[in-house]
């Protein structure tokens, strides 16, 4: 696939999520085959603002490119401003989060709140689209809820305005995360505009996000919560192996994983808490999956005592 000028190798790829896609899932999933990673939501004004969070999310590895960097705002000026430090920095990707539900980012006008107001939501994109030297993205919803499904009208303003790619998440901001994604409004969107559209939502394999894409017409599919715990699902040919090769592969990204946690994050309470976190989702599917979690969020005190840990019950499994 193609995002303006950029040729991105593969097209199944990591969605940002906030707290979770940090360096290290990103580099993981990288490895398994996501050619193009998006990082966490990054604040505008924050980020203008230098506040120690948004630094801390804007941080990424010289070996993580191409990268798409998100911000998250509704101020065009400040926008701008944040989006001119990212670029550089070196943004591969600016992408401007459209989707987002949470009412604390709402309420303020940002994410999903941006196609409430499509005229204003234009000027903004107008705003970015003249001073932004690499390729412009948004990540939208189907809407903000079912009176309100506009993703196509946005889709078509956003072209208009000269952004070069648009991923879509077909819930709307009402429904957050519940019920099934309703793919046919990526669809849409795919045949009311030219330019390449992403599709997201539900799925949780490589061969489902290729059933996605010929539903859909869409040239790519973003992989959320399906990477959790998975991060080869990235991976083409991992579903055509088998149980013994699947399971060489699997520990070997979770070890690669976790010695990237260690290079990229001091021993401390961040760190810690990633392992625990990631590990307890690698643990989904072992027979002991309850004992395991419980033992390393309630018994370890250090990144090594939950690896060996969670070694323990892999080994057992
Ligand atoms: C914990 C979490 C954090 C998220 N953070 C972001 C974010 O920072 N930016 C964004 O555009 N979407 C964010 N999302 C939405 C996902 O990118 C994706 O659109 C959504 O999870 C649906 O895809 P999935 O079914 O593959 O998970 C987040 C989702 C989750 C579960």
């Amino acid at each position: 696939m193609r995002i303006g000028n950029l040729e991105i190798d593969s097209p199944v790829r990591l969605a940002p999520m906030a707290g979770v896609t940090n360096a290290s899932f990103r580099l993981v999933s990288k490895e398994c085959g996501s050619a193009l990673i998006t990082s966490e939501e990054i604040d505008a004004t924050g980020l203008v603002r230098h506040t120690d969070r948004s630094e801390q999310i804007a941080t990424f590895h010289p070996t993580e490119r191409p990268l798409a960097m998100q911000l998250l705002g509704n101020d065009a000026e400040t926008l701008v401003e944040a989006m001119e430090v990212l670029q550089e920095r070196g943004a591969d990707i600016i992408d401007i989060n459209m989707g987002c539900p949470m009412p604390k980012i709402t309420r303020s006008g940002k994410g999903s709140a941006l196609m409430r107001d499509v005229p204003a939501t234009a000027l903004i994109l107008r705003a970015l689209r003249r001073s932004c030297q690499v390729p412009l993205t948004i990540k939208i919803r189907g809407g903000w809820d079912m009176q309100h499904l506009n993703a196509v009208e946005v889709a078509q303003m956003a072209e208009s305005e000269g952004v070069d790619a648009i991923t879509v998440h077909p819930r709307t901001r009402s429904q957050r995360f519940a019920g099934r994604a309703p793919w046919q409004i990526i669809r849409d969107v795919v045949e009311a505009v030219n330019i390449p559209v992403t599709g997201n939502g539900d799925v949780t394999s490589y061969s489902e996000a290729l059933q996605m894409m010929a539903e859909t017409g869409c040239s790519s599919v973003m992989i959320g919560r399906g990477a959790l715990g998975q991060p080869w699902v990235f991976n083409p040919d991992f579903e055509g192996w088998n149980v013994e090769r699947q399971r060489e592969y699997r520990e070997r990204a979770i070890a690669r994983h976790m010695e990237l946690i260690r290079t990229f994050y001091p021993e401390g309470r961040y760190s810690l808490l990633q392992v625990k976190r990631h590990l307890s989702y690698y643990a989904r599917g072992m027979r002991s999956v309850r004992e395991c979690r419980r033992t390393i969020f309630a018994e370890c005190d250090t990144r090594d005592e939950a690896w060996t840990t969670f070694r323990h019950f892999w080994d057992a499994a």
